[in-house]
C-alpha cells in the first residue's frame, strides 16, 4: 500500500487508536450501537471510479454500520478492490462521496480507526514474525501489546520464525496481527485467503471471526460464496461495478439458489410465465417449459390452476451455478436479482 502509511498492510501510525476513538466518541461498548447516533463506519453515495475508459465502479450506494461483518462478493473485475481502495483513501472517487466514521478516509486512517490486510507488500523477509510486529507497534503512538496481538492472530508460537520462511497463510496472519496493533474500529481485508489451503483458510477466518466478536467492524472481499456465507453477517454482491444484491447470507443464498419448474405445456404464454412473481427466466423447448424462479410454489400453483400444464417437476439449481448466473454477463442487473436488496 502507499502514502497513507500503509506499506506494511496496516493503517498508518499517526494518531493512535485509543485516543482517536475517544475523539470520535466511539468507545468499545458503542460498537454494537449502530443506530444510536454513532456515525456509520462506511458511507458511500453514488460512488464512481473510472480508470481511463474503464468504469470499475458505477454508482455504488452503501452504508455499513458499526459492528457489521460485511463481505464484498463478486467475480474478477467486479470492482471490489476499486471500492476498497477508495474506502482506504488509496484512490480518489471519480464521482460521488465516501466517508469513514463521518470523515475523509485518510483522516480516519490517521486516527487509527481503520486497518487493512491486503494480499501483497510490506513484509521484510529477514525479520522474524515477532520483530515485524514489534517494529510496526513502535510506529503507533498507542499500540496493543505485541504478544497479545500475535496470540489473537494465532501466530504466537511462530514469533521466532523468519518471515521469509513463513507460509502464505502465516504471512497473512502476520498482516492481520499488524492490522490489530492499532485496535482499529474497522478492519478491511481484500481477498485475504487467496492461495491458502482449506485448513489455512479455516483457521485464518476463525481468528478473524473470534476477533470480530469483540465488536470490530469488518469488511472483506472474496470470490468464495462459502467464505462469505460462513463468515459475514451481510453479503454485498458486486457485478460490473454495481451492487446486484445486498442482504444476509440466507437472503442472498435464497436468491442464488432458486429452483427450476419444468412442465409439459403446449402453446405456453411466455410473457404470462415471466410475470409470475419471483420468476428469473423462462425457457421454451418445444412443448416443454422451464421456469427458473425464487418462488417455485407460485410457479407450480399458476401452472396447475391457470394452465393445462402437466408432468410438473421441480429441481433445485446448484448453488455454484446459480451464483455464477447471478453475476454473469447475461444477468439483468436491474431485474429480479435484486430481490434481497435493502
Ligand atoms: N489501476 C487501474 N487501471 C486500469 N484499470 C483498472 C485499474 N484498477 C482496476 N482496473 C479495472 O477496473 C475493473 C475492476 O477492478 P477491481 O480490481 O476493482 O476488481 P475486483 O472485483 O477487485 O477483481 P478481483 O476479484 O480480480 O480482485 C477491472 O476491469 C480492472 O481491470
Ligand atoms: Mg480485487
Amino acid at each position: 500500500m502507499n502514502a497513507a502509511g500503509t506499506s506494511s498492510g496496516t493503517a498508518g501510525p499517526a494518531g493512535g487508536g485509543r485516543s482517536a476513538r475517544s475523539m470520535t466518541g466511539l468507545l468499545p461498548g458503542d460498537r454494537k450501537r449502530a443506530n444510536g447516533g454513532t456515525p456509520l463506519a462506511i458511507e458511500l453515495s453514488g460512488l464512481h471510479k473510472s480508470f481511463g475508459s474503464v468504469e470499475a465502479v458505477k454508482g455504488v450506494d452503501l452504508n455499513v454500520a458499526s459492528g457489521e461483518i460485511v463481505a464484498f462478493l463478486g467475480p474478477n473485475g467486479a470492482g471490489k478492490t476499486s471500492t476498497i481502495d477508495v474506502i482506504l483513501g488509496l484512490s480518489q472517487p471519480s464521482a460521488g462521496e465516501v466517508s469513514v466514521y463521518g470523515m475523509q478516509p485518510r483522516q480516519a486512517i490517521s486516527r487509527g480507526l481503520v486497518s487493512a490486510v491486503l494480499q501483497t507488500g510490506g513484509l521484510l523477509k529477514d525479520l522474524t514474525v515477532a520483530e515485524t510486529a514489534r517494529y510496526t507497534a513502535s510506529l503507533f503512538a498507542h499500540s496493543q501489546p505485541v504478544d497479545e496481538v500475535l496470540k489473537r492472530a494465532g501466530i504466537a508460537d511462530i514469533g521466532d520464525r523468519m518471515v521469509g520462511k513463513c507460509s502464505g497463510g502465516e504471512k497473512q496472519r502476520l498482516r492481520f496481527a499488524m492490522a490489530l496493533l492499532s485496535d482499529p474500529e474497522l478492519l478491511i481485508l481484500d481477498e485475504p485467503t487467496t492461495g491458502m489451503d482449506v485448513e489455512g483458510r479455516r483457521s485464518f477466518w476463525a481468528a478473524i471471526r473470534q476477533d470480530a466478536e469483540l465488536g470490530r467492524t469488518v469488511l472483506f472481499a472474496t470470490h468464495y460464496l462459502e467464505e462469505a456465507d460462513e463468515y459475514a453477517d451481510r453479503i454485498i454482491l458486486l457485478r460490473h461495478g454495481q451492487i446486484v444484491a445486498d442482504g444476509t447470507a440466507a437472503q442472498v443464498k435464497a436468491l442464488a439458489a432458486g429452483r427450476t419448474v419444468r412442465a409439459t405445456l403446449a402453446g405456453a404464454d411466455e410473457s404470462a410465465l415471466r410475470g409470475i412473481p419471483g420468476v428469473d427466466s423462462v425457457e421454451m423447448r418445444g412443448d416443454t417449459v422451464l421456469v427458473h424462479s425464487k418462488d417455485s410454489d407460485a410457479v407450480a400453483r399458476y401452472l396447475l390452476t391457470s394452465t393445462s400444464a402437466r408432468d410438473l417437476e421441480i429441481t433445485t439449481r446448484g448453488l455454484e451455478d446459480a451464483f455464477l448466473a447471478l453475476t454473469s454477463d447475461d444477468t439483468d442487473a436491474n431485474g429480479s436479482h435484486t430481490g434481497a436488496s435493502r
